[in-house]
């Protein structure tokens, strides 16, 4: 495994890779939704590289970026096993040099939902994304579905710009009692970590009215709120039922549908989402 800061050194590790090249990007402090990706990748393609990269431009000013977690040997280590051929981990003077003035925005889809709350998130995402698929110049590229929202914004970059790979997206990887993995459950309490599993029982009960013939987005989205409200340490900032396309709120569910929330436990803020009719 080949582990490389400078683009140069990217570029010429990338050339001495022969065949089709399958490509996790992440902010690293990985876990095993991180894990089964880079083994998705791993099983689709003759080579893999993973880049780990904490991009300062998709978190808002009131986000903390210094205190997101990190641990590159942990990292290492936790990759070194799965056959990865190279790790890129550039540096924010790399990737954003003085004078820096080229983004990428996805319009309409980076608005709603996360784009709410975060202003500036998915310009963030897309620029950088846009930037190691540059670099990289993968085959596939691998994003998980617990990032929705992220999901459909590359997508979307990928066909406009007309970037010559498949974006291959992974199903969330859930701990027992169904909480999503992500970096940031290393935050929570025990308590919390407990409380957190209300998000996947809202998200099924909401999924189990669906199924029951229920199409009604409004009585969907009443469902998530009464279940997330049963839990004391649970504070809801949104849910949704929005088509899946075009991430817009609906009336009627009557194709696919994206279900997907944003809760706090305490400063923690977690999203989760569940597919209807995929
Ligand atoms: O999902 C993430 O970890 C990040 O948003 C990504 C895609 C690596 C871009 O920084």
């Amino acid at each position: 495994m080949k582990i490389v800061a400078s683009l140069l050194d990217l570029r010429a590790a990338r050339l001495s890779l022969d065949g089709t090249t399958g490509f996790v990007p992440t902010m690293g402090y990985l876990h095993d939704g991180h894990l089964s990706l880079v083994a998705r990748a791993k099983a689709e393609n003759q080579h893999v590289v993973v880049s780990i990269f904490v991009n300062p431009t998709q978190f808002g000013a009131n986000e903390d970026l210094s205190k997101y977690p990190r641990d590159l040997e942990r990292d290492l280590d936790l990759l070194r096993p799965l056959g990865v051929d190279v790790v890129w981990t550039p540096t924010a003077e790399m990737m954003y040099p003085s004078g820096y003035q080229t983004w990428v925005e996805v319009e309409a889809l980076s608005q709603p939902l996360e784009g709410a709350m975060r202003p500036a998130h998915f310009r963030g995402v897309a620029t950088v994304v846009a930037k190691l698929f540059n670099a990289v110049q993968p085959t596939k590229a691998y994003f998980g579905q617990k990032d929705a929202q992220q999901a459909a914004v590359i997508r979307r970059m990928v066909a406009d710009l007309n970037f010559p790979l498949e974006v291959v997206v992974c199903p969330i990887a859930r701990a027992a009692g169904g909480l999503a993995l992500s970096s940031r459950n290393k935050y929570l309490d025990e308590s919390q970590r407990k409380g957190a599993t209300v998000l996947f029982r809202s998200l099924s009960a909401a999924r189990d009215l669906y199924e029951s013939g229920e199409r009604n987005a409004e009585t969907l989205r009443l469902k998530m709120k009464e279940v997330l409200a049963g839990e004391a340490l649970a504070q809801t900032q949104y849910v949704s039922c929005a088509d899946y396309d075009s991430l817009q709120e609906l009336d009627f569910v009557q194709g696919k549908a994206l279900l997907s929330m944003a809760v706090y436990f305490g400063n923690t803020r977690l999203i989760d989402n569940a597919i209807l009719g995929g």
